[in-house]
């Protein structure tokens, strides 16, 4: 072994090492031409280099100067085509995947409102144009907003008006939970965050220990009103209610106000409206009365004002509550209050 025959050796190695790696077809082909040459225990270079102990000691460093050469132009040479190589995978894979976006869309199933929501925003939208701002209140309220502080103390007979679901949750500061019977304990909410003039709207879910049958729900909605100002009058209210049932029911409906009693309002009103059904006639929708009960409403009690933080000698107010669920039933002349929270698309549909 002389120093001629080992430079020729390696050179014959990186000629034909070159021509491997030109010639690799893919990633795969290039790391086996790689491990074929430059690997650590079998690689052709690493055999060359076994040979150096046989040189004499002066050709040595001159062997090792040439083979680190050898070594560094191929991992360039490697390098370049590992890279010419990923480029044309990428290119092969994007003209594989290629996106045609002249095919057809998947059909999106596109969902509707529920009649219950549909039919509270469109109570908001009227009511808005007056200038009321929907509020939230808690479905879970305490004991003393939803009955005490509307003039309802405990053990009034007044309660059984509202037979109420109490949650099995430790008392907070003596008070107890409950699920709101009404949307009214909202009115005592906004009262005490707010300052007169105010003109809120509070709609929700309500509950109440009921029998379930097509007009009565454990569970139902509620949409309720408050005005609070100086020289707030029953005549307003009045004026208000009309112009939301013909916005609602149509312009020529006739109304009216017949008495009515809560113990959070005073004087109370029941408001009714012309039958939709048989307009006025008498058929069994309206129990043969002609007419619809839409919502109780009244002004608001000066116990209530005071509860709410608000001086009842400077301001006044009026209040109403009113069904989501029979208005929706109306307007979409739907027979069974229990539909809306069945879930059957078949129903919900529809809307
Ligand atoms: N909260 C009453 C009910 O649920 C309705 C109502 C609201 C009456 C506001 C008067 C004023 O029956």
């Amino acid at each position: 072994m002389d120093l001629a025959s080992v430079s020729a050796d390696l050179a014959a190695l990186g000629t034909r090492a070159q021509a491997a790696i030109g010639a690799a077809a893919d990633l795969a082909e290039l790391e086996a031409v790689e491990v074929s040459v430059l690997g650590r225990k079998q690689g052709q270079l690493t055999a060359v280099l076994r040979g150096i102990g046989a040189l004499a000691p002066e050709d040595r460093p001159l062997v090792g100067a040439l083979a680190n050469e050898l070594r560094e132009e191929l991992e360039a040479a490697l390098a370049a085509r590992r890279e010419r190589l990923e480029g044309i995978a990428l290119e092969v894979r994007l003209a594989a995947e290629q996106l045609d976006p002249t095919l057809p869309g998947r059909p999106l199933r596109r969902g509707s409102l529920h009649p219950i929501v549909e039919t509270a925003r469109e109570i908001a939208r009227i009511f808005g144009q007056f200038g009321f701002v929907v509020y939230e209140s808690p479905e879970v309220e305490t004991d003393a907003l939803n009955f005490q502080a509307l003039n309802i103390p405990a053990d009034h007979p007044a309660r059984d008006l509202w037979d109420t679901f109490y949650v099995d949750a430790p008392a907070v500061d003596g008070d107890r939970l409950l699920l709101r019977t009404h949307t009214s304990p909202g009115q005592i909410r906004v009262m005490r965050q707010t300052e007169p003039p105010i003109r809120a709207l509070l709609p929700g879910r309500c509950y109440r220990y009921e029998a379930v049958d097509a007009s009565h729900g454990f569970e139902f909605f509620q949409v309720e009103g408050l005005m609070v100002d100086e020289g707030t009058s029953l005549a307003h209210l009045r004026g208000l209610l009309d112009e939301f049932a013909h916005a609602m029911f149509g312009a020529g409906r006739a109304t009216r106000f017949r008495p009515g009693y809560y113990p959070f309002t005073e004087p109370s009103v029941a408001f009714d409206v012309q039958c939709v059904v048989c307009d006025g006639a008498g058929c069994p929708a309206c129990g043969r009365t002609g007419w619809m009960v839409i919502l109780g409403a009244g002004m608001v009690h000066p116990i209530v004002l005071a509860n709410g933080g608000i001086d009842p000698e400077r301001y006044q107010g009026f209040a109403f509550g009113m069904g989501v669920d029979r208005i929706a039933m109306l307007r979409h002349g739907i027979h069974d209050l229990r539909y809306f929270l069945d879930n059957d698309l078949r129903f919900l549909e529809q809307f």
